[in-house]
């Protein structure tokens, strides 16, 4: 897979700098063509004569050539890579990543990148736990760049955390797989919803449920890098759809997106249901804002479209169609049931009563059930790995090309 392939390594100055030369071994040991760039700080942690010696070129370090005038071609490099492997990347260069801070000659590399890069944060867990550290690795994912999660176990302070380095075996593999799977998505529609919905009470108030969106979202995310044609109809949230592949629909009641739904399933190769949708309504909305009184109110429901039933109806044989499923009790059975009632291709299935998953969280544990009852179980990881499972899944056993 690799065979041929134009790889940029870029080090910064961590400690975890230590695993590069492994990975700098398979990969020219599969074949590809690696040039290896580093950080000054990153001299101090890794010599480039190892790295230069295990990729059979130079190292560069400095934006400019020793005494004779001449620069390092970081423009050149952009154009040459086919993947660009950020690994270990610091807080202070994700920092700088995130807002193009070019000090030194990997980032002006990074800001030249005109191909798929990949980001491997290394640090101690509470630096990998600050909201500077994690905005900057949101905005890096959003613009469209593969966050390589570190790993939790015991770090170099002796604290024991998030924030180890991924194994060097471990990226390879996501950097071959991303090759093997780049664009299995291509001329795909793929129609997700994400989100709650919210159902007017007043004007001021209403009924809603604590889903926040960010696994349809993040599954959006990664159809669209895999080539898809995106569509994500998306209850009330404040997460943004960062991908030219994705075209947002914002509704905002269960009635408004089963609307959007029905309008773009017809034109839909897969259709992803995460969003949470409330299954009832109030039977008479007030356009004034209710009063308060002493006396027991009681507010009057009435069920909303099931979208997803409606949809399994109005499938087409090409159409992929996957439900979620969130249980408290008898998960299996209800998700299995749901299969069948609702005609689905296959169920995800989120239990409230696995630690780590559930609404809000960084992570998600699933199930995957298809229609002979067939479980397969997934473990806890990041949103962004439980997404990357859910499409593999549909890719290997649902989609047949339009
Ligand atoms: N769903 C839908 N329309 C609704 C309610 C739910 O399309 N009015 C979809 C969700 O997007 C999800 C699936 O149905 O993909 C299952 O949602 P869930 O709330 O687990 O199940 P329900 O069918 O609503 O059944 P129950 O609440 O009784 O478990």
């Amino acid at each position: 897979m690799l065979k041929g392939k134009k790889i940029v390594i870029g080090i910064t100055g961590s400690i975890a700098a230590y695993k590069i030369p492994f990975l700098v071994r398979m990969l020219v040991r599969e074949g590809a063509e690696v040039r290896v760039i580093m950080t000054p700080v990153a001299k101090d942690f890794v010599t480039p004569l190892t790295l230069s010696t295990l990729s059979q070129h130079a190292v560069i370090v400095d934006p400019f050539k020793a005494g004779d005038g001449e620069w390092n071609n970081h423009v050149e490099l952009g154009q040459w890579a086919d993947a660009m492997i950020f690994a270990p990347v610091t807080a202070n260069s994700l920092g700088k990543m995130a807002h193009g801070i070019a000090d030194n000659f990997v980032i002006t590399a990074y800001l030249s990148a005109k191909c798929p890069v990949f980001i491997a944060p290394a640090m101690d867990l509470d630096m990998f736990a600050h909201p500077s550290t994690r905005n900057n690795i949101d905005t890096l994912r959003s613009y469209g760049n593969f966050i390589i999660e570190p790993q939790v176990g015991e770090l170099a302070s002796g604290l024991s955390g998030p924030g180890r380095l991924e194994e060097p075996e471990a990226i390879l593999k996501i950097v071959r797989d991303h090759f093997m799977r780049q664009q299995d998505l291509q001329n795909m529609k793929v129609m997700v919803t994400a989100g709650p919905t919210y159902e007017k009470i007043d004007p001021v108030r209403f009924l809603g449920n604590y889903s926040t969106g960010k696994m349809g979202f993040t599954i959006a995310y990664e159809a669209a890098q895999r080539g898809a044609d995106v569509t994500l109809i998306a209850g009330p949230t404040s997460l943004v759809a960062d991908h030219p592949g994705i075209h947002r629909l914002d509704v905002e009641s269960a009635e408004e997106m089963y609307e959007a739904c029905m309008k773009e399933m017809t034109s839909s190769n897969v259709v992803i249901m995460a969003a949470a949708v409330a299954d009832y309504t109030c039977a008479s909305k007030s356009f004034q804002k209710l009063k308060k009184s002493a006396e027991t109110r009681i507010l009057e429901l009435t069920p909303t479209p099931d979208i997803l039933r409606e949809i399994g109806k109005r499938k087409t044989e090409n159409q992929v169609i996957v439900g979620f499923a969130l249980e408290t009790d008898n998960e299996l059975d209800h998700a299995r049931k749901k299969i069948i009632d609702k005609n689905l291709d296959f169920i995800v299935l989120n239990s409230l009563n696995d630690i780590g998953a559930g609404f809000g969280l960084e992570t998600n544990k699933i199930s995957i059930l298809d229609r002979t009852g067939k479980v397969y179980p997934g473990k806890l990881q990041s949103k962004a790995a439980v997404a990357k499972e859910i499409i593999d899944f549909i890719v290997k056993n649902g989609t047949s090309q339009p």
